[in-house]
């Protein structure tokens, strides 16, 4: 067998195991067996750069490619759903519809309705050839390079399948609780914003511009809805049977109901059983299965007459609303939180609920004592979404609540910067939250490491006088921290021991805005201390791997103040780490002095700014494309296909990341 043909045969079989694994949930390999033909295919693949294919089981690791999506008319539209909230609502459909057929039987299709953004696939030939979102129903935006990466959606079918030469086949993306989960812990230990709930994280993952990104985040699909001209059956529910059996993945919770019972059946199961699916569902669908009486119904502007929505209620309680409370978070940014009369909501004892925002806060209109009602939908935190009749009703209602335009903890007017929701207390070196905040961001496990000491530990000691800022905790003294000489020992010896902490972790706990852990990294090995960085103009900056104009002027605006400066260097004085350690300069040469060095694919060891990095601390330069003048290509996983090729045509070698790495280690 040669590599062409051998290329062919494992795409084959990755394809087959890949449904498998992502919509069978039953891998007859192991994962390690897998891997080794994956990584095969992928080798054969560099070597063979004309058999490049988009649709390739290798593609599914997204690619740095920017996606600019461009926009694409749908064939047919995609229409919506009309809702309905209850069982009358849901007995006036069916006798809709069993009017408009004059009477005729008819069997309803009953499914889930996943709650994330619907999509159109497209294939020709059993080939996934376009993945387009719902935009406004008429168009919408081209995100097959983002479709390719989750793992449930065939990017290609088995040859025997038995499907028509071309079809549309429509679902939802969404993301698992699990993985959606996993992303805001993520997030949280990033200090960004959460998504509020899986549709939005779902949607914000499939529209990014960097499908790695897309790779990484764990989306999955399910189909519900073939279309073409010519299917495989009669009715719906059949078709998406026969979906399923070519390798789509369609919910095994679909069923088709033959009475108006039996579609009460299903949502009475599911409004009860949806807790426990492994993703979030806001309701079910109900479809007339037969395409002739589908047609015969016919359609309205927005949705078609045969299909409705049922959404379930989220669960909802009314209690009392005692005060809200504006609390001023770490970064200034001021939410609103309602303190409430305890009551019981999904499982749960509710108390509190945030408000989110000024604009959240002023739509609901509210006034101390008011009956509220709090909703647990989607979201995992209750919120507030209206006041009770009897309330609005109430001559005598108490206060209303407004957002306040000055710090509730310090009296700064609040600042609100363009296009955010927040309202931010800007003043940093004054205000007891943002002051406790950024103490304990600098004592933070990434950051110092002072582990001895917490929150509470950090609140005491600024409330006695003991400390103003980061840097008095080292000139804390054993008699002034009290009587539990264990305690006071531990809190001094890791205080102490922070000293050594390096330089680019002191960088990071100093709280630069938007400087994070990574930032801090990639300026601590470019400046190399302290001192050069705050005499680093926003150009200097900009040189940076991964240091952009946001980045680079806040560090300049922090270096500015005069109180930033003088707090850092309260810090030198105390001995902290204020430039690279030695070890860190002798990982510094001139090994590649003189070379311009392309970077192209994905690697395993280290991110493309850290490379990008080590290229200029060993004298290198990084240059963006390959031209006669390029010394090497640092070459990783996926490498495109165009830049191999010209890399080929003018004789620039690739290196691998271990060549490279054992390069410039000497
Ligand atoms: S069928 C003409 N089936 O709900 C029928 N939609 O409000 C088109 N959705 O835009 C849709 N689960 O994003 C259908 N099992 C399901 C669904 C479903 C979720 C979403 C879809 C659609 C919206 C309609």
């Amino acid at each position: 067998m040669n590599d062409t043909e051998r290329i062919a045969q494992l795409r084959t079989i990755l394809h087959r195991l890949n449904h498998e694994y992502y919509v069978l949930n039953a891998p007859s390999v192991t994962d390690r067996e897998f891997d080794e033909m994956m990584h095969e295919l992928q080798q054969l693949e560099q070597l063979h750069p004309e058999c490049y294919d988009p649709n390739s089981p290798t593609q599914r690791v997204g690619s740095d490619l920017s996606n600019d999506f461009a926009t694409v008319v749908h064939k047919r539209p995609m229409l919506s759903l009309s809702n309905t909230y209850n069982r009358q609502e849901v007995a006036d459909f069916y006798q809709r519809v069993s009017e408009g057929l004059h009477g005729q039987p008819f069997d309803v299709c009953c499914e889930l309705k996943f709650d994330g953004l619907s999509i159109s696939l497209h294939y020709e030939h059993r080939r996934l050839v376009r993945a387009v979102t719902r935009g406004d129903g008429e168009k919408g935006d081209d995100v097959t390079a983002n479709v390719r990466t989750i793992r449930s959606i065939p990017l290609e079918l088995p040859v025997d399948t038995d499907c028509p030469d071309t079809f549309e086949i429509r679902g939802e993306v969404l993301m698992p609780w699990a993985s959606f989960d996993r992303l805001n812990q993520q997030r949280q230990e990033a200090e960004e914003p959460l998504f509020a709930n899986p549709r939005n994280a779902a949607s914000g993952t499939l529209k990014s511009k960097d499908s790695r990104v897309v790779a990484g985040r764990g989306l999955d699909a399910y189909l519900y809805y073939l279309l073409g001209d010519e299917l495989p059956a009669t009715g719906h529910y059949q078709c998406l049977l026969a979906a399923r059996q070519w390798g789509f993945q369609v919910s095994r919770h679909i069923r088709l109901a033959h009475s108006l019972q039996e579609i009460y059946d299903y949502i009475d199961y599911w409004d009860q059983e949806r807790h426990h699916l492994p993703i979030a569902t806001d309701g079910i669908v109900l479809k007339v299965n037969s395409f002739a009486q589908q047609r015969s119904l016919g359609l309205t502007a927005k949705s078609p007459r045969w299909a409705i929505a049922y959404k379930f209620q989220a669960e909802q309680a009314q209690t009392t609303l005692r005060q809200v409370v504006f609390q001023v978070g770490r970064t200034g940014a001021v939410t609103p939180v309602a303190n409430m009369d305890p009551v019981l909501l999904a499982g749960t004892t509710v108390r509190r609920a945030t408000l989110h925002n000024a604009d959240v806060l002023e739509a609901l209109q509210l006034h101390v004592g008011d009956q509220v009602l709090v909703e647990k939908g989607g979201e995992i935190i209750p919120k507030i979404v209206g006041v009770a009749q009897e309330s609005l009703d109430n001559p005598d209602r108490g206060l209303p609540i407004h957002f306040p335009a000055h710090c509730p903890a310090c009296g700064h007017r609040l600042v609100h910067y363009e296009g955010e929701a927040a309202h931010y207390c800007p003043n940093e070196t004054g205000c007891t939250p943002l002051i406790l905040g950024r103490i304990e961001h600098f004592i933070s496990r990434k950051a110092m490491n002072i582990s001895s000491l917490g929150p509470e530990t950090v609140d005491e000691y600024y409330r006695q006088g003991l400390i103003r800022d980061a840097a008095d905790l080292y000139q804390l003294s054993g008699l002034q921290l009290g009587n539990d000489q264990q305690r006071v020992k531990k809190i001094l010896q890791s205080v102490a021991e922070s000293r050594q902490v390096p330089f680019e972790r002191v960088l990071f706990a100093i709280g630069i805005r938007f400087v994070g852990e990574i930032a801090a990294k990639a300026l601590a090995r470019h400046f190399g201390s302290m001192e050069a960085l705050a005499a680093a103009s926003v150009d200097d900056l900009l040189q940076v791997g991964g240091i952009g104009m946001v980045i680079a002027e806040s560090v300049r605006a922090y270096f500015h103040d005069p109180s930033n400066r003088d707090f850092v260097s309260r810090l030198a004085a105390h001995g902290l780490q204020m430039q690279l350690s030695e070890a860190h300069r002798q990982a510094q040469s001139d090994r590649l002095s003189g070379k311009s060095v392309v970077i192209s694919g994905v690697f395993a060891r280290h991110s493309r700014d850290e490379y990008k990095t080590l290229i200029e601390q060993h004298g290198g330069r990084n240059v963006g494309s390959i031209s006669a003048k390029t010394s090497f290509v640092l070459a990783g996983e996926n490498m495109g296909p165009a830049k191999l090729e010209k890399a080929r045509k003018l004789g620039v070698p690739l290196m691998s990341e271990d060549e490279f790495l054992a390069l410039i280690q000497g």
